[in-house]
């Protein structure tokens, strides 16, 4: 029986009936070899050496599905900015994009993504990063949205639920606590309850309540078990009290060490069957592993993947054109222009095309396409327009100068020939990222890459290099004004150097079309409109501990904006702020209570001559007989105004979000007494109501 042929391959518009039935016989036909084989990737090693380690050249099985009965595998393609496949639209970073506050267009990028993921043969995207930020120096900074879990929940499900409007399936990852890079295989994460519920998992809960229908497993370790095989984690919390009923994948190679990984809530082993496979199979006839977890893993593998591979598409097909689409690339550089934020000006910029006639463009980074890391994430983009090359084409090429630290000498004296200096200052993969360590093995004895050296991983400092602020010294010294870009997935500290700036820019990695959109922020083309999505400290010691080999750690309830309003301690630049070349006013702000929520209205104006955007970040003080964060973000929202214009903007706050975890009954209390309600642009208030809840 086990070789008779079957055809239970997904149908496109088949009913939830026909869906149920078929995974019931499929169930019914599977041999336990292949519903365990259903479990685990398979053939990566292999691929990936045949491609000569190109990771993207093709899809990947994240889970096999099962050739006789006609269950296809998943196919896996990654790639917070942009599809880790072929040559995809490299949007910005992910903190670029959590800097736009914009859910909207989170969403659309989002559907781009999905397009180019179906275009290139994969329905599995692992684009959904919202681990927290917790320390600037975390290496892949980058590829999440910043340090605020409500503003995590609402950028990580409009990107997920754009992704998939294309029938691609969307996975949030890394669940959870993962938010170090080098200790990453070993580090054991210590929580207690209430920080874990209220600050490292409501954004996971808010992305999957919303539709988001899968999980990747963190590699680190949680209270002493990794990720990958916890069951508080992956049964207790994800489908116990979250209901959650979708699968679970590790994360790739070492996300998992035991077969009973599955038991503990485990449904697939990226990429390979190391844990899984021969060793489950033995497991279960051994005893060790009930048959009806592998029934349960299976069903829940099923159950998403048929969903989603029988629901009708919204386009009649996905040809390979939609790749780096002109409508794609567009959307790349709408969203580099919001999210460039405005550090400082002192009224150097906007600069002015008919009086800049010369710009020194200095730094090496200015003539780098450096669209961010080279670990999972990397994107690999038909072009990439670096600030040098956008300048240069909207000037004309006589207008630029160039030079970089290698030689400040000859940088000064370009700066003395130009009537302004940009510096491009900040960091690359070598210096931050996803760590790609030289003798990297993936698992496999046979697969050392031979001494090449390490790059990313965290970074060593939260400064710039000596030799950029030498260049931006020596240059500010000639007295032509210096505007500074910081390239960097999350924060940069700029003591040393910030007064003499005349502006600063926090531009991230800012893909494929990045320089475009630096220029057009530059020559206020648009105005700049990006708010920080993360606290910029005077002092590294202002941000919690921080040990980058650290076999444990404690996740307190502390960190970013909310740790130094409870330290009494300044930041440079708030959570939040950012600049604009017009200015906003908020007023006639509304707060009423309904059963379940809070609903604001609050008005916006344009008091300037500039269109430009302005997000509304709405704070929320807890009345204090419980001690909560200061004030935490419970809502946002972006408008764009024109010169004069006024909007009144709607935003709700589910009481829900109100609540802490009582850490003795294991559940959400709401504290009775008042909430104050701030409107702010960043965390200094200038509009405040309250209620009584
Ligand atoms: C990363 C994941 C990624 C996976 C597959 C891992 O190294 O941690 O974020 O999704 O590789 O690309």
């Amino acid at each position: 029986m086990s070789d008779q042929q079957f055809d239970f391959a997904p149908r496109r518009g088949a009913s939830a009936e026909w869906i149920a039935e078929t995974i019931d016989a499929i169930m019914e036909q599977a041999t336990l070899a292949e519903k365990v084989g259903m479990l685990s990737g398979r053939g990566f090693f292999q691929e990936f050496m045949a491609d000569d380690r190109l990771w993207g050249a093709r899809p990947y099985r994240a889970g096999s599905g099962i050739e006789r009965l006609g269950v296809p595998p998943l196919w896996f393609t990654d790639g917070p900015r942009g599809v880790a496949r072929g040559q995809s639209t490299c949007f910005p970073c992910t903190m670029a994009r959590g800097a736009t506050f914009d859910t909207d267009l989170e969403m659309r990028i989002g559907e781009a993504m999905g397009k180019e993921i179906r275009a290139q043969d994969c329905d599995l995207s692992g684009a959904v990063c919202i681990n927290i930020l917790r320390h600037p120096a975390w290496g892949r900074a980058q590829e999440t949205y910043g340090e605020d879990p409500h503003h995590l929940g609402a950028m990580g499900t409009a990107l997920g639920l754009g992704i998939q409007t294309q029938n691609v399936i969307a996975t949030v990852k890394h669940f959870a606590l993962n938010s170090m890079e080098n200790a990453r295989f070993k580090v054991d994460v210590q929580v207690g309850e209430r920080a874990l519920h209220e600050i490292y998992l409501p954004h996971f809960k808010t992305a999957l309540d919303a539709g988001v229908a899968t999980v990747m497993s963190a590699y680190n370790k949680y209270n002493g078990e990794y990720c990958g095989q916890h069951h508080g984690l992956l049964t207790d919390i994800l489908r116990g009290e979250w209901g959650f009923s979708g699968f679970v994948h590790s994360d790739w190679v070492m996300g998992l060490y035991k077969p009973y990984a599955v038991a503990a809530g485990l449904d697939i082993e990226n990429p390979e069957p190391q844990i899984l496979g021969d060793k489950l199979i033995a497991a279960v006839e051994a005893g060790h592993v009930a048959p009806f977890v592998i029934d349960r893993a299976c069903r829940n593998i099923l159950r998403t993947q048929y969903r989603f591979a029988c629901a009708s598409d919204p386009l009649t097909e996905y040809p390979v054109e939609l790749v780096a689409a002109p409508e794609h690339v567009a959307l790349a550089r709408e969203a580099a222009q919001k999210s460039v934020v405005l550090l400082e000006n002192n009224g150097v910029l906007p600069l002015d095309r008919d009086k800049v006639r010369r710009i020194a463009v200095l730094g090496r980074l200015a003539a780098l396409p450096n669209t961010g890391d080279m670990g999972s994430s990397r994107v690999r983009p038909p072009y990439v327009v670096t600030p040098i090359a956008a300048l240069r084409t909207t000037l004309g090429p006589d207008a630029i100068l160039s030079g970089d630290e290698d030689d400040i000498d000859a940088a000064v004296v370009a700066a003395r020939e130009a009537d302004v200096a940009l510096v491009v200052a900040g960091y690359t993969a070598r210096e931050e990222g996803e760590f790609i360590p030289g003798d990297i093995t993936l698992g496999q004895e046979s697969d050392r890459n031979g001494g090449r050296p390490a790059i990313g991983g965290d970074r060593l400092s939260l400064d710039l290099a000596a030799e950029q602020v030498a260049l931006i010294e020596a240059v500010a010294a000639t007295g032509t004004p210096v505007i500074v870009a910081i390239v960097a997935g999350s924060a940069v500290l700029v003591e040393r150097w910030r007064e003499q700036a005349s502006a600063i820019l926090q531009t991230f990695y800012a893909g494929m079309e990045g320089g475009n959109a630096l220029a057009d922020i530059l020559f206020g083309d648009v105005s700049p409109s990006g708010r920080l999505p993360f606290t910029v400290a005077r002092d590294a010691s202002d941000y919690p501990h921080f040990d980058r080999n650290a076999d444990a750690i404690t996740y307190d309830y502390w960190h970013g904006y909310a740790k130094l309003a409870r330290d009494g301690v300044e930041p440079r630049y708030p959570f939040g702020h950012g600049l604009s070349y017009t200015r906003f006013a908020r007023r006639a702000l509304r707060v009423s209570v309904s059963p379940d929520s809070l609903d604001i209205s609050v008005t916006v104006a344009n008091l300037g001559e500039r269109a430009g955007d302005e997000s509304i970040l709405c704070y929320v003080r807890c009345p204090g007989g419980v001690e909560r964060w200061p004030v935490a973000l419970k809502a946002f929202s972006r408008v764009s105004l024109e010169p004069g214009e006024a909007r009144t903007i709607a935003m709700t706050i589910k009481i829900d979000d109100l609540r802490y975890r009582d850490e003795h009954r294991h559940e959400w209390k709401l504290e009775s007494g008042e909430y104050q309600i701030h409107i702010s642009g960043g965390v200094e208030t200038d509009l405040k109501a309250s209620v009584r809840l």
